[in-house]
């Protein structure tokens, strides 16, 4: 069964606990959280006060992505903050294979994202030591924008490339998911889905992350 993982960048952060308790009495497997410098994209998000406030009330595991230039100065930080899972982009990392055993050092599961424009092809040498493959479907940024059609053909050549050399990595997609595209990505070979604005646009979110679940 697939994951969901909503995005907590669409919450009413002047509700957060009340959105963080939805969230813990939903089907949601993950809490999606974006981090985001303002410098690796165009936006400013939240650090590190938001995400303590988060994980005092989250019962499920904080799946981080950092949209950050730099990750390897904030790996430790992020570790105590209480991420579970820290994904860094590979557009941000020099050295993809440090930044990734420098995550896994500090307990936390590692994961790599990747931009729509990047191919799946510059994570042959690094598959096998990676715990999720995060495919942008947007770029990176902004909750609310409209799903790329190229993602499905990402996910099937990842999945390949998974398959033949004997990874575990799961497979999430981040950015316009909605019920009409939950099932074809699933298909397609995503494990996890991000939903933001579909999650928390909704009149019922807890209903709209079940839709979703139950594809
Ligand atoms: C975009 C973020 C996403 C975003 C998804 O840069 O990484 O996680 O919150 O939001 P929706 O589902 O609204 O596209
Ligand atoms: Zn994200």
């Amino acid at each position: 069964m697939h994951l969901i993982s909503p995005s907590v960048l669409s919450a009413d952060f002047g509700n957060l606990q009340r959105d963080i308790e939805m969230i813990n009495a939903s089907e949601a497997d993950w809490f999606h959280v974006d981090v985001m410098d303002g410098v690796f994209v165009p936006n400013i998000s939240f650090g590190f006060p938001v995400m303590n406030a988060l994980k005092k009330h989250a019962k499920k595991p904080l799946d981080v992505h950092l949209m950050i230039v730099n990750p390897d100065l904030y790996i430790k930080d992020f570790a105590q903050a209480g991420a579970d899972l820290l994904t860094v982009h590979y557009e941000a990392c020099t050295h993809l294979h440090r930044t990734i055993q420098a995550i896994k050092k500090e307990g936390m599961k590692a994961g790599v994202a990747l931009n729509p424009h990047t191919p799946v092809s510059v994570l042959e040498e690094i598959i096998a030591d990676l715990d999720l493959v995060l495919i942008m479907s947007v770029n990176p940024g902004f909750g609310g924008q409209t799903f790329i059609e190229g993602t499905y053909k990402k996910l099937r050549a990842l999945k390949k490339m998974i398959v033949e050399s004997g990874s575990k990595s799961l497979i999430e997609v981040d950015g316009g998911v909605n019920a009409q595209n939950a099932k074809l990505l699933v298909e397609a070979g995503a494990d996890a889905l991000v939903a933001g604005n579909y999650v928390f646009g909704h009149q019922s979110p807890t209903e709209a992350i079940s839709a979703i679940k139950h594809i």
